[in-house]
């Protein structure tokens, strides 16, 4: 779908016009209201009837009768005060699908009537960004491995404004969004590919192209090189399967950086549990295990792309997790690249072996902070579903850091603290530490204590488990109905631009 900037709406020949709508804020009048008068009967009519109210997220499609005549699409933003970027991202989603369920081809959308004199924090370049964004992302498919593609009928949305200068700050704004898109279809893409055709060598290719394309470093540790590495963890994850794990790093490295931002992932290509093997139900979801690693690589292509001043340091491990004679065993022991030792009491608790590796070589770079990402625990669905995802770390400032970077993209999280009980709890009896915890509580966090023990002392560390977040989020309109989400990539790359 293209989004283009125009002026002079009254001129505009796509045959649907897009119009915002407000909810005043006399709750005894229920008209929403809109910069065009013409409309205000029917309005008033719609309102009366209980058909559109305006409310937030809401559409209503009027089609016309004559060719001559453009059909209208209502959109509804509730109370003028109370929206945000989020507000405006859900209605360009919502846009987007009305009109392409209504067979538009093309639409005009009235910037001018999204504006309201009780917009806060919002100018017209936050407006055209929101609604953007909104209608980019929730024209996502995936259907690579299907004979009969997705039939899209609308192929473009222009958004008119005001006056001449007006498009170019729009235009700056739409070029923004659409470099966000290409990010979130760049992680959505390998997230959803099947653990069959995306294995961790060929998601290392595949990020190899990527950066080629973004003019960002890549290297590939391969099996040889892992072992002169002395990865233990990542290669014991990987030793039962066909596959072999790998390490891949991107560098987004500009002349005169001021900070040293590391990205880790976690790209467990598919995760059968290992010789712990999951029950069958909802395997084959687990093709996802590696949206940590595609969420990290995004993130750094999009902040390379958007001129990100730090230099960001990104790095994946990559595994997959399967049973054979090969595999690593509930009782081995893995001999890490920082020398700790570590007794897997349960094989299916493998991406925090793997980023244990992950986190010492990232540390070589020296750091100004480390953010690892990962599809990490059952229990952070359970503490916090699919709404959001689980933060926990080392340093306050840091994550205040992040959560200000997640105020801006409207991403959501929720801090988790690490108490000294969830490090003893790991303690083995046999190793330095073992990877899951004695009792059943707190899963999330003993994941993140475990994870701790591998950053150093004066590190500062961020952990983000978005194993509620990476997929099926049906609920937020402008991500897909099901599969890959995305989740993240905005708020990594707001933080690697701000740091
Ligand atoms: N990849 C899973 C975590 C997961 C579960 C992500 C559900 C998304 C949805 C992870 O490797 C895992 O299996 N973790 C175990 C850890 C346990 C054995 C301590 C879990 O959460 O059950
Ligand atoms: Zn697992
Ligand atoms: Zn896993």
């Amino acid at each position: 779908m293209k989004i283009t900037a125009h002026v002079n709406f009254s001129e505009a020949e796509e045959s649907t016009h897009v119009i915002a709508t407000f909810q005043s804020e006399s709750k005894k009048d229920p008209t929403p209201e809109s910069t065009h008068d013409e409309f205000s009967e029917l309005l008033q009519k719609l309102a009366a009837e209980d058909v559109f109210k305006g409310k937030k997220g809401s559409v209503y499609f009027v089609r016309s009768s004559d060719a001559a005549t453009p059909n209208t699409l209502f959109v509804g933003l509730g109370k003028a005060e109370e929206v945000t970027g989020e507000t405006l991202r859900i209605s360009g989603a919502n846009i987007a699908r009305r009109l392409d369920a209504e067979k538009v081809k093309a639409a005009a959308l009235d910037l001018a009537s999204f504006h309201h004199k009780n917009l806060k924090k919002l100018d017209a370049e936050d407006l055209a960004l929101g609604l953007a964004e909104g209608a980019l992302f929730s024209a996502y498919t995936f259907d690579l491995y299907k004979s009969e593609k997705t039939k899209v009928a609308l192929a473009a949305i222009a958004f008119y404004v005001d006056d001449k200068n007006e498009v170019a700050t729009t235009e700056k704004m739409l070029a923004k969004a659409r470099a966000e898109n290409a990010a979130l279809t760049v992680a959505r893409d390998l997230s959803n590919e099947p653990g069959s055709h995306l294995y961790p060598m060929e998601l290392a290719r595949r990020a190899q192209k990527l950066a080629k394309e973004h003019k960002v470093s890549c290297k590939i540790l391969d099996m040889k090189a892992l072992q002169r590495e002395k990865m233990g963890a990542l290669i014991g994850v990987g030793q039962g399967s066909a596959n072999p794990p790998c390490l891949i790093v991107l560098e987004h490295k500009p002349k005169k950086a001021k900070k040293i931002v590391a990205l880790v992932g976690k790209a467990v290509t598919f995760d059968s549990g290992g010789i712990s093997i999951k029950p069958g139900q909802g395997m084959e979801d687990m093709k996802h295990d590696m949206s940590g690693g595609a969420d990290v690589i995004a993130a750094t292509l999009l902040a390379a792309k958007l001129g990100c001043e730090n230099h960001i340091v990104c790095v994946v491990a990559a595994a997959e997790n399967m049973p054979d004679g090969n595999a690593i065993v509930p009782s081995t022991i893995l001999h890490t690249r920082n020398g700790k030792t570590i007794e897997v009491q349960n094989t299916d608790a493998e991406g925090r072996l793997i980023l244990a590796d992950a986190l010492d070589y990232a540390q070589d770079y020296k750091p100004d902070v480390i953010v690892d990402v990962a599809t990490l625990t059952g229990a952070v669905v359970m503490a916090l579903s699919n709404v959001a995802a689980g933060i926990m770390g080392n340093d306050e400032g840091a994550i205040e850091d992040f959560k200000a970077a997640a105020k801006k993209t409207e991403e959501r999280y929720v801090e988790l603290p690490i108490f000294q009980e969830y490090i003893d709890d790991i303690k083995s009896k046999v190793a330095d530490i073992k990877n899951i915890g004695g009792d059943r509580g707190a899963g999330s966090q003993k994941g993140g204590a475990f994870l701790k023990e591998f950053i150093k002392n004066n590190t500062k560390w961020i952990h983000v488990d978005i194993a509620g977040t990476a997929w099926n989020t049906p609920a937020v309109s402008y991500h897909p109905k099901h599969g890959a989400t995305g989740h993240s990539v905005r708020t990594l790359t707001q933080f690697a631009l701000d740091y």
